[in-house]
């Protein structure tokens, strides 16, 4: 089935069981749990969201270009906040929905190939304006699922190790660099966890050297 197959909904809806394509990215989200709400980043049914909510009771919203999933899940019965917004230009809209729903958290299952990737290769500067708006956002906690490598593939991001890359590492600059803001904490087949290093401690919170006592300066007798 494919991943906004109706049939889904409808198992949901009917017998309350979630999808299984979900549940490696779910149990990696259990195992290393959101400390605030989660955005469902490309979300379709937005039954991982649903998931999560339901099961973790963590708050948890879904955005997806495609309006027409996105009513299909409401009429389904999804019940957690689920928008139509598309991620372009300068992420105003996806902004304003980090903002709202104080997002600290996003898991985006198989949906970086489709915003970041093409046969052409990565938009690196697409990618950036993402990354910055994370940050400015406060947003902490990254659950990724990639696509299944495939010998014959030709989007820029085929595997979840591509797209752990194109988080860790700054792609503006030739050749890139660690920017030492994500790191990789977990990782299973397809899926990984990352998180943002805490930030350096404050030097002027340690004790500062002590200044020699004058009668230390004094000379040995
Ligand atoms: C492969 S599907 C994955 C759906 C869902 N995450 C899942 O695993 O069931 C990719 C999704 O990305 C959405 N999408 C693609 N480009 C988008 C964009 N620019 N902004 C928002 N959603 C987008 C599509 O509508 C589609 O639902």
């Amino acid at each position: 089935m494919r991943f906004d197959d109706t049939g889904y909904l409808d198992a949901w809806r009917d017998d309350g069981v979630y999808p299984k394509i979900h549940d490696e990215l779910f149990r990696l989200v259990r195992r290393t749990p959101p400390t605030g709400p989660v955005l469902d980043l490309c979300c379709s049914t937005g039954l991982l969201a649903q998931r999560i909510n339901d099961e973790l009771r963590v708050p948890a919203v879904g955005i997806d270009s495609d309006d027409r999933a996105i009513t299909g899940a409401v009429a389904a019965g999804v019940k957690v906040p689920l928008l139509t917004c598309t991620l372009r230009g300068d992420l105003a809209a996806f902004k304003d929905v980090l903002a709202t729903y104080e997002v600290t958290g996003i898991v985006a299952r198989r949906c970086f190939p489709e915003l970041f990737g093409s046969r052409a290769g990565l938009d690196r500067e697409f990618l950036g304006i993402f990354k910055t708006a994370l940050a400015e956002a406060g947003v902490t906690q990254l659950w990724l699922q990639g696509r299944q490598a495939h010998r014959h593939a030709t989007n820029a991001l085929p595997s979840i190790t591509h797209e752990v890359m194109a988080m860790v590492l700054d792609h503006q600059t030739d050749p890139p660099q660690w920017t030492g803001r994500w790191r990789l904490v977990a990782k299973t087949t397809a899926c990984a966890y990352l998180t943002t290093t805490p930030a350096r401690p404050n030097m002027t919170l340690l004790t500062p050297p002590q200044e020699p006592s004058p009668d230390r300066l004094q000379s040995p007798e």
